[in-house]
């Protein structure tokens, strides 16, 4: 799955019109890099194995935890540490890029119908290219 070439993130954000559906468009080792795009409030979850890496790459992100608000600009990054309550929302529209292993589930261990599992950045692209 390794990339032909660079990948330019923001063109590639352009391509992703579902908000909370990641797409993976790399692998680093055992862990896979993501993009998507989010809008309004998530759940309150946690991951109880793993960090989860979030960059913001437009659009400004409140990590919500139970204990303060961490909030996003576009370049920003926070790690959510494995165990830790968050709930990431967004009053507009949000591009994030997301770092962590294979087979996490976004939902970690809230175990709603929210959940959606990352799906390849090939779906939709379409052959359009990058
Ligand atoms: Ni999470």
């Amino acid at each position: 799955m390794a990339p032909p070439g660079p990948l330019n993130l923001q063109n590639l954000l352009t391509h992703i019109t579902d908000h909370w559906s990641q797409r993976t468009i790399g692998t680093l080792n055992d862990y896979e890099i993501k993009l998507a795009k989010v809008l309004g409030e998530f759940v309150w979850h946690s991951h109880q194995d793993t960090d989860e890496m979030f960059l913001v790459l437009s659009g400004t992100l409140n990590i919500q935890l139970r204990d303060r608000d961490v909030i996003l600009h576009p370049g920003e990054i926070f790690v959510v540490p494995k165990g830790v309550e968050h709930c990431p929302k967004a009053d507009e529209e949000v591009g994030i890029l997301l770092l962590e292993p294979k087979g996490v589930v976004n939902t970690g261990n809230a175990g709603t119908d929210r959940r959606i599992d990352p799906r390849p950045m090939e779906e939709v692209l379409g052959g359009r290219g990058k």
